[in-house]
């Protein structure tokens, strides 16, 4: 059913105010086709939302929001090693990352918690606790809103990197995600080494992990880190972490030994956001109704009643301070809108 003036507020993991002009929630993907049969896909503007744990509104929304809650999960195809998958658009990425767990099947355990649709999961090819989605992304369907056919993309045809995708860039607002299928394994081969991964493990006595005991040590490094956006409105990681050319590093670090880093495509490096924003005296830093959080820098916080415009120019402030003091540019991870 088609509303009007609806407000966003609940819809975003920021918590900021704004409303749609127009708001279609999306079950069933043949109310896609009869939307563009009446042209209103074509005519107002649609911006499809998913988790809302990626976008910050600055302004009221004056066009057609696309509020994709396509649900369903079935196994297409199974073999002795791997089983594919389909999960509908609009399921949240944690509940598919529970039913995977639950099987035993390998490839999502590490990307356990994290927020929104994993219809959005492929856009910026989430990723955590050195996992991305793109290992397990088998292949997915989305709607075209521009000519009303739906198509299928292989892994190829998304041309994932990092946080990126096709859908960020020529694809940038053209496709509704319909459905996603993920290969997963039935013979789970785990990641641990990453980050705290394996000491949490030992704290809580694990000496064989499988895929539940890895997931259980994710979320809880998560929860420990992380502020939860129920509590505390935030999109994640604001920023991408910049990736840098090898020299421009290594000058770097002779200024801080204690800069980390980690390994990124051709002569580049890859160096902590949050580290150059806690360096910079970001860290914890309030200001107004918003700020960086005590316990990650990366992430950007609402302590209540924060605008959409008051985050922007926190990001702008954090971003061009950065830049004056390091010579690195951060590129945000989050889209903000308006
Ligand atoms: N660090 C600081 N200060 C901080 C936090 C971290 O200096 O306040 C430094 C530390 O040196 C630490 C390093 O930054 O070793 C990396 O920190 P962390 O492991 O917490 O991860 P991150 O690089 O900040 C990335 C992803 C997260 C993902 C984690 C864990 C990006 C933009 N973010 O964050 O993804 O959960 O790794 O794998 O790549 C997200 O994209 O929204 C997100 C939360």
């Amino acid at each position: 059913m088609l509303e009007k003036a609806v407000s966003l507020r609940s819809m975003n993991t920021f918590g900021l105010e704004a409303k749609a002009a127009l708001y279609f929630r999306i079950h069933q993907k043949e109310e896609l086709s009869s939307l563009w049969k009446t042209n209103l896909l074509q005519l107002a503007s649609p911006l499809v939302l998913g988790g809302g744990s990626n976008i910050v509104f600055k302004n009221d929304y004056h066009g057609l929001v696309l509020h994709n809650c396509l649900p369903g999960r079935e196994v297409v195809s199974e073999d002795p090693q791997s089983v594919r998958v389909r999960f509908g658009a609009g399921e949240s990425w944690h509940d598919c990352v529970m039913f995977a767990v639950s099987h035993g099947w390998g490839g999502v355990e590490n990307l356990s918690l994290i927020p929104g649709t994993i219809g959005a999961a492929p856009i910026q090819n989430i990723g955590a606790y050195g996992a991305e989605l793109k290992d397990v992304f088998d292949s997915l369907e989305a709607f075209d809103l521009e000519s009303g056919e739906v198509r299928i993309f292989d892994k190829d045809a998304c041309a994932f990197g990092y946080r990126d995708s096709y859908f960020k860039r020529e694809g940038k607002g053209r496709y509704c995600i319909l459905s996603v299928v993920l290969k997963l394994s039935k013979q789970p081969v785990l990641n641990i080494s990453y980050g705290d991964i394996q000491a949490t493990l030992s704290e809580m006595g694990i000496k064989h992990p499988g895929v539940k005991d890895v997931s259980a040590a994710v979320i809880q490094i998560r929860q420990s880190k992380l502020p939860d956006p129920k509590e505390l409105g935030n999109c994640g990681s604001f920023f991408k972490n910049p990736m840098i050319p090898r020299a421009q590093y290594e000058a770097l670090k002779a200024s801080y030994p204690d800069l980390k880093s980690f390994p990124a495509e051709g002569d580049r490096v890859k160096i902590p956001a949050a580290w150059l924003i806690e360096q910079d005296g970001w860290k914890g830093k309030r200001i107004g109704n918003t700020g960086s959080h005590a316990r990650q820098a990366l992430v950007l916080v609402n302590y209540g009643g924060a605008t959409g415009e008051e985050v922007a120019n926190l990001a702008d402030r954090i971003a061009g301070s950065v830049m004056m003091r390091f010579g690195v540019a951060l590129e945000r991870e989050v889209n903000i809108l308006g």
